[in-house]
């Protein structure tokens, strides 16, 4: 599969954002304390078939916890959090949240990009990856719900192939808040909400994560997994970075009219075309750059199906997008 070239960080800001008037200097030496994790949880220990673990990028479904930023990284973000705050805003699925927070921050920006994260979430994962190419996927903020109990993120898959989700505030000091993920497949969930049944209990996991700047990285769109409500009132704040495969090829699970939901529409119209204008420049790319000489008709057919498909998909969802309703497994308890 064709191996893309990244693409660059709009180099303006939209309207309606500014950057943050003071904020720490990314600086990967003393911000990053990258540990590989000790465990690996298969798309096969979570159930999926061979067929659908060979249309993955890897075969990675959640890892246990490991260390991403040291204890001055985790300040230091943890200060940028609190300055995003006041751009929360609200859905149906997550009572706060800031998006679009790399806009504004350059210290989130630079970590989210950063190629030593990039190259270690890689290694990790098990094949090439990239920073998501569409900027309001990097540095997803989730603030805890101003009302204790209420869960923080209701038990959904992501529209993203790839994150890792990383705490932000100390986990260790406060009631609740837990990040779970179902021991099984999105279909098994699917079938469950469908009949209004419980999920059991004994299929959540909630993985141990011992302080702020400590993550789990997963398959996104293949775990199915939520945040629980607080117990008491405390402070949680969590962080959601994207990444797409390098390797171009791979469905592509971006659903534009489930951003269209959340995102500023003049941002988030921009920012899929700017991601689905990149994937088919590297895939013609790739072609331009590779000339065969052969006459395997069925292969040149396929790849002209394959950009088309690309396009036109792309089309539909902008053209339809308002009339979607916010996608999620509900919450499930
Ligand atoms: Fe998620």
């Amino acid at each position: 599969m064709p191996v893309a070239n990244a693409l660059s960080f709009p180099d303006c800001l939209p309207a309606g954002y500014d950057h943050l008037p003071s904020e720490p200097t990314f600086d990967p030496a003393r911000h990053l304390a990258l540990e590989h994790p000790t465990k690996r949880v298969s798309l096969a220990d979570l159930g999926y078939a061979e067929a659908e673990i060979a249309a993955c990028p890897s075969d990675l479904g959640i890892t246990a916890p490991f260390r991403v930023l040291s204890d001055e990284g985790a300040a230091c973000l943890l200060e940028v959090a609190r300055q995003l705050a006041p751009f929360a805003i609200s859905l149906e699925r997550i009572e706060r949240m800031v998006r679009g927070g790399t806009y504004r921050s350059r210290f989130l920006r630079d970590l989210c990009q950063s190629p030593e994260v990039n190259a270690f979430m890689s290694e990790v994962f098990g094949a090439p990856l990239l920073p998501h190419t569409i900027p309001h996927q990097l540095g997803h903020l989730n603030f805890n719900p101003t009302q204790v109990g209420r869960n923080v993120d209701k038990w959904h898959t992501d529209t993203l192939r790839i994150d890792y989700v990383m705490f932000v505030t100390d986990p260790r000091a406060v009631q609740g808040g837990e990040f779970q993920y179902f021991q099984g497949t999105k279909h098994e969930m699917k079938a469950l909400a469908e009949a209004g049944q419980p999920i059991p209990p004994d299929r959540m996991v909630s993985p141990a994560l011992p302080g702020p700047g400590y993550a789990v990285l997963q398959q996104g769109n293949m775990v199915v997994h939520r945040a629980k409500g607080l117990r008491e009132a405390a402070e949680r704040i969590t962080m959601v970075n994207g990444y797409v495969p390098a390797e171009i090829g791979f469905p592509d699970f971006t659903r534009y009219d489930q951003l269209y939901l959340a995102d500023p529409h003049h941002v988030v119209t921009e920012e899929y075309a700017r991601h689905v204008s990149w994937m088919g420049r590297e895939m013609l790319t790739h072609r331009i750059d590779n000339p065969a000489f052969t006459d395997d008709r069925l292969r040149e057919a396929e790849r002209f199906e394959q950009l088309a498909h690309l396009f036109a998909e792309a089309a539909g969802q902008i053209r339809n997008a308002g009339a979607a309703r916010e996608e999620h497994f509900g919450d499930g308890e």
